[in-house]
């Protein structure tokens, strides 16, 4: 059974992510989605709230897990058993950040292996913090996250 392990922070997951998650899970048997900590980054919503929204984006999908992690993420690797990790491209910056990450993980365990899909075009200018930015300023993010997620943005965010 090939299962391959989706990471990232997630805060909070966007349109782009999901569009990765799908195409993932045509590939692979078992696409689990790990919510891990990026020590440079601050979070706007807890661990819970974005599983929470992960959990309720894709639902439909059977082979998709959702979980939590606070370790490196080779570990979460050996613990799934397996040496497969995802990541989505969608431009030069995301692969020079991307390549230093997989060789990072390789130094530390010689089987992993990255595999990079390229972000659909219409997704490539989504990120996490650009969602947050236009929520903060009043634009309109329906068209960049799942529902629940704008929901909860705007309520966020007026708080
Ligand atoms: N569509 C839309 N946005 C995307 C995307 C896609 N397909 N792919 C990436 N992004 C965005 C994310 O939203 C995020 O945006 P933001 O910077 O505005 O928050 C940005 O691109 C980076 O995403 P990602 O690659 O998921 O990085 P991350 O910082 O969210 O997560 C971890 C990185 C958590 C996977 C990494 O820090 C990690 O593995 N941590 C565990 C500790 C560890 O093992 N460290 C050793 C390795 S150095």
């Amino acid at each position: 059974m090939s299962v391959a392990i989706y990471p990232g922070s997630f805060d909070p997951i966007t349109n782009g992510h999901i569009d990765i998650i799908k195409r993932s899970a045509k590939i692979f048997d078992e696409v689990i989605v790990a919510v891990l900590i990026n020590v440079d980054k601050k979070g706007l919503f807890s661990i819970e709230e974005r599983i929470n929204f992960i959990k309720d984006s894709v639902y439909e999908i059977n082979n998709v897990k959702v979980i939590s992690f606070n370790g490196l993420l080779v570990d979460l690797a050996k613990e799934y058993n397996t040496n497969i990790i995802i990541k989505g491209l969608r431009n030069a910056t995301d692969f020079e950040y991307e390549m230093n990450m997989a060789y990072m993980n390789k130094e530390l365990s010689e089987e992993i292996e990255t595999v990079c899909m390229m972000s659909a075009p219409e997704m490539i200018h989504i990120s996490s913090s650009a969602v947050k930015q236009v929520a903060k300023f009043g634009g309109n993010v329906r068209n960049l996250v799942p529902s629940c997620v704008a929901d909860k943005l705007l309520i966020k965010i007026k708080n």
